[in-house]
C-alpha cells in the first residue's frame, strides 16, 4: 500500500467530474488500499479517488473514534436515494482545503446505494456525521468542495489563503 500525495484547491483537477467504475477488479481495490492508507496517514475521516488525481467515483472513509479500532468503509459508484428535510450542521474541514474550516448544513439522514469492497451492491442509512461525511465526500466525485456553499467572500478569502501558502511551499 501507498500513500499518495492529496491534491489542494487550488486545482482544476479537484473540479473534474468522477466517472463510475466498471467492475471492482485489483486495480480497484489497490487504489481503494492506497486511498485508505493515505486518508489515515493525513488524519483525515474520508477521502474521494479525485484528491489523490484519479476521477474514479470511489470514496474511502472511517469515522471510528477510537484509534485501535479501525472501521474502513469503500463506497463504489454512490448514488444517494433518500435524502432528509432536516437539516444539521458540523463544522467542516477538508484534506484538499488543508487548515480550513466551515459550518455546512446538509440533510441529517440519507440512504446511499453502493457497490463495497468486494463489489457486492449495498444500501446504507447513514444519519449524523456518517451522512454528512457521505455527502460531503460525494460532492468531490462532482468537483464540488465544502467551501463552494460559502459565500462568495469567504470563498475567495479562503482561496487566496490557500493560494499563499502554496506559493511559500518548497520540496526539498
Ligand atoms: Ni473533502
Amino acid at each position: 500500500m501507498t500513500v499518495r500525495t492529496i491534491l489542494t484547491e487550488p486545482n482544476k483537477i479537484l473540479r473534474q467530474i468522477s466517472k463510475p467504475v466498471q467492475t471492482v477488479g485489483k486495480e480497484e481495490k489497490k487504489l481503494m488500499d492506497d486511498m485508505l492508507d493515505t486518508m489515515y496517514a493525513a488524519n483525515g475521516i474520508g477521502l474521494a479517488a479525485i484528491q489523490i488525481g484519479i476521477p474514479k467515483r470511489i470514496i474511502v472513509m472511517d469515522i471510528s473514534k477510537e484509534e485501535h479500532k479501525k472501521e474502513p468503509r469503500f463506497f463504489v459508484n454512490p448514488v444517494i436515494k433518500n435524502r432528509d428535510n432536516l437539516k444539521s450542521t458540523y463544522e467542516e474541514g477538508c484534506l484538499s482545503v488543508p487548515d480550513q474550516f466551515a459550518e455546512i448544513d446538509r440533510p441529517k439522514k440519507c440512504e446511499v446505494e453502493y457497490l463495497d469492497y468486494n463489489g457486492e451492491k449495498r444500501l446504507l442509512k447513514a444519519d449524523g456525521l456518517l451522512a454528512t461525511c457521505i455527502q460531503h465526500e460525494m460532492d468531490h466525485l462532482e468537483g464540488i468542495l465544502f467551501i463552494d456553499y460559502l459565500s462568495k467572500l469567504k470563498k475567495s478569502i479562503i482561496i487566496k489563503k490557500l493560494s499563499k501558502n502554496k506559493s511559500n511551499r518548497i520540496v526539498v
